[in-house]
Formats: structure tokens, C-alpha cells, sequence
């Protein structure tokens, strides 16, 4: 396959996005603009200098900037566009399916209410499913580096709008805060119906996706790449066919990886791991969807059954229902 027909095969190919930080997704315009319309300062004088600063050398110093851009967001409104811009860029790549995730400590711990961040998603997750056509689910985050009481405040503020959330990820910094300190309040949250799933193995040890597996009980791992260390842990990993929502150009910016030539993914992939591919933060880390597959495919040579296999994995890794998963993945077959 050319480079040509490569990049062809993965713009056309249905692709479901599983794992996705909304507030990783803000560019750098859109921030400026609504920080004007707010009244905010950002240390940053002009979008290029904000990219001149996207140079992380680990997981923190990505999370400092993140979490900083993330600070001029304040009404229903700017919620509301920083989805929308994500679910228009997508479109645009024919992702036809997206499991995101808020954090939505980030804004209340500022003052924002739960129910601001909340609803302006939300409306516009739902224009993209009427407009766009693009279905979804809407993940609530934990975030690991506060405490568990924090989390279950949040899980109480959530309740009232049980209806319009699938699930519970975990994100934020992973060494130092292991899947334990979160275990009562995922128990709670299984309890109240959500779905769960949590970051491990990212850049914590393979000991924290055990963890996330027995102790949280996740219906789905996010990373996870560290699992390569114990063989055991992949025997598990891929007799449950437990998904795992790697990220290669995350894990390439964050220098969990050094050269995406080196990636796993062929060596995952013949485990019998039920992999995926995912942008996490794209506006942070250079690449949405079709940059993640594009890159990573000619970086390690993936073959055309190869790419099919991915696109397929993210549809059966989804928390979509049985029928929707078998005609997503009908419909890839159809373009062949
Ligand atoms: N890891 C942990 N926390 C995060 C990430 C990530 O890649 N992106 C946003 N929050
Ligand atoms: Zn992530």
C-alpha cells in the first residue's frame, strides 16, 4: 500500500475516538478568544507562543499548561464551543463515534458550577449526535492527584444528572496516586450505574493496571502500555479481551515513548490485546484522529488488514450495544 492509498484508507474508515480529554482538545484561538470575551489574561501573548510552550517533558509539565488553558473557561457557553469545536474537527476526519472526558474538578474547584460544565457539553454533544450525526458517550473524571473525598463529592454533585453520563475515568497525575486511594468511591460509582474505566500504565507501573483491574473493577484500561512488563498481566489483559485506548502521539509528546517507530502496538496486537487508537489531548499533542493512525501506521509499516482491525477494535471496545458495534463494523467491511 502506497503512502497515498494509506492515508486514504484512514480518512475514509468509520472511526469511534475512545479516549479523549475535552479540555485537551481546546486550541490554542479558541482559548484566546474566549479568555477575550471573559475578560481573562493568559501568560501567552499570541497563539504562537502558546505552541512554543507545548514542549512537555513528562506527564506534569503537561498537566501545569492543561490545566492553566483550562482556567478561562467559566460559562455554559465556553463548554459549549470547546465540545463543538471538537465534534466540527472530527466530523471532518469521519469519526462517527466518541467516548469523552470532562474533568469536572478542574472547573469547580474554581467556582464554576458542576451543572455549567455539565449541560454545556452535553447540548452540544447532542447537536453533534442530531447535526453530525456522530453518537456518544460522556465519561466524568476523577481527578487522581485530589483526594477521594473530593471524588465523591463530585459523584454527589453528578447524580442529579445520572442520566446524561455513562461513565467514571480516572486522569491527572498517575505516579504517587495509585488505583487504591480511589476505591471505595469507584464501588460507590458502579453502585449509582456508571460505567467505569481509569488511566494505568501510562507512566505508572504495570502493579496500577492489577489495580485498576481487581480494586476498581474498569470495564475498559486507558493507556495501559506499561502491562508489557508482565506477562501475566497480558494473559489476563487478553483473555478478558479487556481494551486498552492507547495513544501514540500522546505517549511520543509526554516521552513515554521515545520514537514512535519503537511502538508496541504490533507486539500488543499479536498478544491478542483488544487495542485501540486515540488522540487523548490532540490540541496539546499535535494529532487527532487521522494523525494518530496516520503516523503510527507508517512509522511501524501497519498493513491494510491491520488498519481494519483498529478501526474495528474501537467500535468493539465502545460501550456501544451489541447491534450498533456489529453494523459500525458492517460498514467497514462494505468498503472494501
Ligand atoms: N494522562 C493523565 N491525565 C490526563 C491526561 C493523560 O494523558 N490528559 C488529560 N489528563
Ligand atoms: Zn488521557
Amino acid at each position: 500500500m502506497s503512502e497515498t492509498e494509506l492515508k486514504y484508507l484512514i480518512e475514509q474508515l468509520p472511526k469511534a475516538e475512545l479516549h479523549l480529554h475535552l479540555e485537551g482538545s481546546f486550541e490554542p484561538e479558541l482559548m484566546f478568544e474566549i479568555a477575550k470575551r471573559n475578560q481573562l489574561k493568559i501568560k501567552f501573548e499570541s497563539v504562537e507562543e502558546v505552541k512554543e510552550a507545548y514542549k512537555f517533558n513528562n506527564l506534569q509539565e503537561f498537566l501545569d499548561i492543561y490545566y492553566e488553558g483550562a482556567g478561562v473557561l467559566l460559562k455554559e457557553q465556553d463548554f459549549f464551543d470547546l465540545t463543538w469545536a471538537y465534534l466540527t474537527k472530527v466530523h471532518s476526519q469521519n469519526v462517527v463515534h466518541v467516548e469523552v472526558f470532562f474533568d469536572p474538578q478542574t472547573h469547580t474547584e474554581r467556582g464554576v458550577p458542576f451543572e455549567t460544565v455539565l449541560l454545556g457539553i452535553y447540548k452540544a454533544l447532542e447537536k453533534g449526535q442530531h447535526d453530525l450525526n456522530i453518537s456518544f458517550c460522556l465519561i466524568m473524571s476523577y481527578l487522581r492527584h485530589l483526594s477521594e473525598e473530593s471524588a465523591f463529592k463530585t459523584l454527589e454533585q453528578s447524580l442529579a444528572f445520572k442520566d446524561l453520563i455513562d461513565g467514571i475515568g480516572l486522569d491527572s497525575s498517575e505516579v504517587g496516586n495509585p488505583p487504591e486511594k480511589f476505591e471505595k468511591v469507584f464501588k460507590a460509582s458502579a453502585e449509582a450505574g456508571y460505567k467505569l474505566c481509569a488511566h494505568a500504565g501510562e507512566e505508572g507501573p504495570a502493579s496500577y493496571i492489577w489495580g485498576a483491574l481487581d480494586l476498581l473493577k474498569v470495564d475498559r484500561i486507558d493507556h495501559g502500555n506499561r502491562c508489557l512488563e508482565d506477562e501475566a498481566l497480558v494473559e489476563r489483559l487478553a483473555e478478558e479481551q479487556m481494551p486498552l485506548t492507547l495513544c501514540p502521539l500522546s505517549n511520543l509528546e509526554l516521552k513515554v515513548i521515545d520514537r514512535l517507530e519503537d511502538y508496541p502496538l504490533r507486539e500488543m496486537m499479536k498478544k491478542g490485546l483488544l487495542v485501540t487508537l486515540n488522540s487523548d489531548d490532540p490540541s496539546y499533542f499535535g494529532g487527532y484522529m487521522n494523525e494518530n493512525f496516520i503516523q503510527t501506521a507508517l512509522a511501524i509499516k501497519l498493513s491494510r488488514d491491520e488498519i481494519i482491525t483498529l478501526a474495528k477494535n474501537a467500535f468493539d471496545a465502545s460501550w456501544l450495544t451489541e447491534e450498533e458495534k456489529l453494523k459500525r463494523k458492517e460498514e467497514i467491511d462494505e468498503m472494501r
